[in-house]
C-alpha cells in the first residue's frame, strides 16, 4: 500500500480517479454544499488506496475549488463558482441635450442614507469604522482649545491657507503643480461643482457629462436650469473622447463635467493618454472641463492616478474634490482649483456661503501635514477593495443569470446591470419597504436611462446583514 512502491504515473492516475469519484458524488448531489466529505482515513479504507493518495486527491479538488479545508475539521463541499460576471458594455445615451428632472427621486435615496434603520447600500458613503474619526476629533478639540479664532471669526473667502498648502503638496503625486493660491476652499465637493458650473455657464447652456453620471452632478445642472448632454462612457476607461468630439460638432457645449478617477458609479480610472486627449480637445475649442476627483485618492493601485488638470496648459480645467469620501463626510471640507476662473469662483463663493467653516479645515490640514494620511489610505483602499470584491461575489451568487457588474479600479461602489426588463425603480421601492437602501439606475441619467441598473455602496464591512440584504435584492430582481 505504501506510495513509495507505486510509480509516479500510476500514482497520478490513482489520485485523479479518487478525485473524479468524489467530484461525481458532488455533481450527483450525494455530497451537498457545506457537507463534510469522507475523512481521509475512511476513504482510504473504502477505496483501498493509501492515505497519501486520498490527500493528493483532496488537494486536487481543493485547487479546483470543489472542496475546502477547514482547520481541525476536515474537507467540505464548496458552493459551485460561477465564472466571474461580465461587465456592462459602453453606454449609448441619446445624442440630444435635455433638461434634468431627478431631484425628487434622489431625495428618497438621500433621506434613507442618513437613516441608520436602513441597510446602507444606497449613498456612496465610507464605512464609519474605516474613517480616522477619533484622531480627527482629537486634533479638532486641541485646535479649538489653542485657537479660538477657528470658530469666532470668518475665514477668508478663499479658505484656510495651510489646507491649500497640503492639497497642493499632495497633488504633486497626481502630476499637478498647483500653488496654494490656486485653490479655493468649499463646503464639500458638491459646492465646488456648483460654483464651477456657475462660473463657466448659465441657465439654458449645455453641459456634457458622463453616462451614467453621478446624480449630484445632474442635480446641480438641474438646479441651475442648465441642460445635460450625456456622452457614451466606457466602464473601463471613461468618457468616449471620439463621441464627445462628434457631439461638440453638433451642439454648442458650454462645459464638460466628468469624474476621471474611480468614477461614481462605474469605478474606472481614465488612462493618462485619454486624459491628455480630452484636455487637448477642449483646449482647442476653449471649453472648460470641470473635473471631479473626489475618489482619486481611493484608487486601489499606487501611485494614485493623475488628473486631467496635470495636462491643463490654458487654465481651463476646474479641479474639484473634498475629503468627504476619504476622511470625514460631516466635515464638509472641499476645494476647487479653478484655473483661469479663480476670481469668478471666489466671488460666487462669497455670495453663496461666504466662507468655509475654519475648524474642520484646520483639523484636516493638520492630519494631512502630520504624515498619517498615506498610511491611512493604504489601509482604507485595501479594505474597500476587499469589501467591493465580497459584494460583487454575493451579486454573482444571488442575482439572476444575465446580471453584469463593474470591476472598479478604486472607490467603493458597484454598478450592476440586471437582465433587460428588470425595473430598478420598482425594485428600489420594494427594497425600501424591507429597509434596504439602494440607488436605482435612472437617477444616474438626465434621460432616465438605466432602468435595469442599480448602484450598490460597498463602503461598509461585509456583515451577515449586508449578505442577507443582497440576497433579498437578488430575490427582488428575480421576481
Ligand atoms: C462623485 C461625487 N462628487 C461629489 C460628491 C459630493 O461630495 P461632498 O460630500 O464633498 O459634497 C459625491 C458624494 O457622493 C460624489 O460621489
Amino acid at each position: 500500500m505504501a506510495t513509495a512502491t507505486v510509480p509516479a504515473a500510476e500514482n497520478e492516475l490513482l489520485y485523479n480517479q479518487v478525485a473524479e469519484r468524489i467530484a461525481d458524488l458532488i455533481d450527483a448531489g450525494t455530497l451537498r454544499v457545506g457537507q463534510r466529505v469522507p475523512s481521509v482515513r475512511k476513504l482510504s479504507e473504502q477505496m483501498g488506496v493509501s492515505i497519501s493518495t486520498v490527500l493528493q486527491a483532496y488537494r486536487l479538488l481543493e485547487s479546483r475549488r470543489r472542496i475546502e479545508a477547514r482547520p481541525q475539521s476536515g474537507y467540505y463541499v464548496r458552493p459551485p463558482e460561477r465564472a466571474k460576471l461580465p461587465t456592462p458594455g459602453q453606454s449609448k445615451p441619446p445624442a440630444t441635450p435635455t433638461k434634468v428632472r431627478i431631484v425628487d427621486r434622489v431625495l428618497g435615496v438621500l433621506r434613507a442614507t442618513s437613516d441608520p434603520t436602513y441597510v446602507p447600500l444606497g449613498g456612496a458613503i465610507p464605512g464609519a469604522d474605516v474613517l480616522p474619526t477619533k484622531q480627527l476629533n482629537r486634533i479638532q478639540a486641541a485646535i479649538a482649545r489653542r485657537s479660538p479664532r477657528a470658530s469666532n471669526a470668518y475665514d477668508g473667502p478663499s479658505g484656510y491657507r495651510e489646507l491649500h498648502v497640503q492639497v497642493a503638496r499632495r497633488y504633486l503625486d497626481a502630476g499637478c503643480a498647483l500653488s496654494p493660491d490656486d485653490i479655493v476652499s468649499t463646503c464639500g465637493c458638491q459646492e465646488a461643482i456648483t460654483l464651477s458650473l456657475r462660473a463657466v455657464a448659465k441657465a439654458g447652456d449645455v453641459i456634457a457629462i458622463d453616462s451614467p453620471a453621478y446624480y449630484g452632478h445632474l442635480q446641480a445642472i438641474e438646479s441651475l436650469g442648465m441642460r445635460a448632454l450625456e456622452i457614451p462612457t466606457c466602464p473601463g476607461e471613461g468618457m468616449d473622447v471620439g463621441a464627445l468630439r462628434a457631439a461638440l460638432r453638433q451642439h454648442k457645449v458650454a462645459a464638460v463635467l466628468s469624474i476621471t478617477n474611480c468614477q461614481n458609479p462605474l469605478g474606472f480610472i481614465m488612462p493618462d493618454e485619454k486624459k491628455r486627449e480630452l484636455v487637448e480637445l477642449l483646449a482647442g475649442r476653449e471649453i472648460p472641463l470641470i473635473e471631479d476627483d473626489i475618489f482619486g485618492d481611493l484608487a486601489y493601485a499606487r501611485p494614485r492616478p493623475k488628473v486631467c488638470k496635470a495636462y491643463d496648459a490654458k487654465g481651463l480645467v476646474l479641479l474639484c474634490s473634498s475629503y468627504s469620501k476619504t476622511l470625514a463626510p460631516g466635515a464638509r471640507v472641499g476645494w476647487v482649483a479653478p484655473g483661469r476662473f479663480r476670481e469668478r469662483v471666489e466671488c460666487l463663493k462669497i455670495c453663496t456661503t461666504l466662507a468655509t467653516p475654519t475648524l474642520p479645515q484646520m483639523a484636516i490640514a493638520e492630519f494631512l501635514a502630520n504624515g498619517g494620511y498615506d498610511q491611512f489610505l493604504r489601509r482604507a483602499c485595501a479594505t474597500y477593495a476587499e469589501q467591493t470584491r465580497l459584494v460583487s461575489q454575493a451579486v454573482r451568487k444571488y442575482f439572476p443569470p444575465g446580471t453584469k457588474v463593474t470591476d472598479p479600479a478604486g472607490g467603493y461602489v458597484l454598478w450592476v446591470e440586471m437582465p433587460a426588463g428588470t425595473d430598478a425603480l420598482a425594485l428600489h421601492e420594494r427594497a425600501m419597504r424591507e429597509r434596504i437602501n439602494v440607488a436605482p439606475g435612472p437617477i444616474f441619467s438626465a434621460k432616465g436611462k438605466y432602468a435595469n441598473f442599480i448602484r450598490i455602496n460597498c463602503g461598509n464591512p461585509f456583515t451577515e446583514e449586508i449578505d442577507r440584504a443582497l440576497l433579498t435584492l437578488g430575490r427582488l430582481a428575480s421576481a
